[in-house]
């Protein structure tokens, strides 16, 4: 099968069709980062989105911030979409060696327009899969994943991959969406019952790992746990946004608003170290 038919992911072919088309709210929510927003007091939020844009960028700061980043680092960025959580890194801190990577070219090629390189930083955007990582064993000092990883081939693949890369005393710090352990049972028949009812507008979500399964899976490798914080409640104010200005995705969104409201399906920050 060709990358390109194992990409599928219909919600990046639409935001690249609204971005063309000047969609001003859509280039404003998801031109930069493409993930949920951080609201510290979540009553504060106003439902504009320019208040989610700035929400989106505090989460990726507040994961970056879960790996101990800081100036003079190493940084891979794994499925770094347009480039917004490097960005970021470029802006904050110095003398980065920033690597952004992920599956699609399109992306990459947005990221690379962009995102310049500054504060005497290197930044390099490079096509691959994060579940074999083109890149030298202990090599770098951070790897992020910021809101991706349950669209990689395998999640084990890719922490043995984050070990295999880290020098040692490096970090790994993500973010992911994670059921209760009670609902794995219906959670790995919902994304059926959602492509039946005619929903497959984010492509392939494993939403099926729980925190017992984080918790043994970190163990297995040999990370160290540093972070691993329940953020759900401050990214709730991201559904009435991204509902409004969306065109798509509707049935997926309304199972994610749904089950996070009750608590069903968390949104997690963790962070590891390689001893
Ligand atoms: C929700 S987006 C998050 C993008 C970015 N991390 C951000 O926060 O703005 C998911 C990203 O994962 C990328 N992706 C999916 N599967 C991948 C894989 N196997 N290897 C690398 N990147 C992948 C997608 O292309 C997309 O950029």
């Amino acid at each position: 099968m060709s990358r390109k038919a194992r990409i599928n992911l219909p919600y990046f072919d639409e935001l690249l069709k609204d971005f063309q088309e000047g969609r001003t709210e859509v280039i404003k929510c998801f031109g930069n980062h493409v993930h949920w927003g951080y609201w510290e007091d979540p009553a504060t939020a106003d439902g504009s989105v320019e208040d989610f844009e700035q929400a989106a960028e505090k989460l990726a700061q507040k994961i970056y911030l879960a790996g101990q980043i800081s100036s003079n680092m190493r940084v891979l960025d794994c499925g770094c979409g347009f480039g917004g959580t490097i960005a970021s890194l470029n802006n904050r801190f110095t003398a980065m060696d920033l690597t952004g990577l992920n599956i699609d070219s399109r992306q990459l090629a947005r990221a690379r327009e962009l995102v310049q390189s500054k504060n005497q930083n290197h930044i390099e955007f490079i096509e691959g899969d994060a579940c074999e990582l083109p890149f030298a064993d202990n090599f770098f000092d951070a790897v992020l994943a910021v809101e991706c990883i349950f669209h990689f081939p395998s999640r084990q693949r890719f922490f043995q991959e984050v070990w295999r890369v880290l020098k040692p005393g490096g970090t790994l710090a993500i973010s992911d969406f994670v059921p209760r352990q009670i609902v794995i049972p219906i959670a790995k028949t919902a994304p059926k019952l959602v492509k039946k009812l005619g929903g497959s507008y984010y492509g392939r979500v494993d939403l099926n790992f729980s925190l017992g399964d984080y918790h043994k899976l970190s163990k297995n490798i040999g990370f160290k746990s540093l972070v691993e914080k329940d953020i759900t409640s401050n990214t709730l104010p991201t559904y009435p946004v991204v509902e409004r200005v969306q065109k798509k995705g509707e049935k997926e969104l309304s199972f994610a608003s749904w089950t996070s409201r009750w608590g069903i399906l968390r949104y997690f920050i963790f962070s590891y170290q390689k001893p």
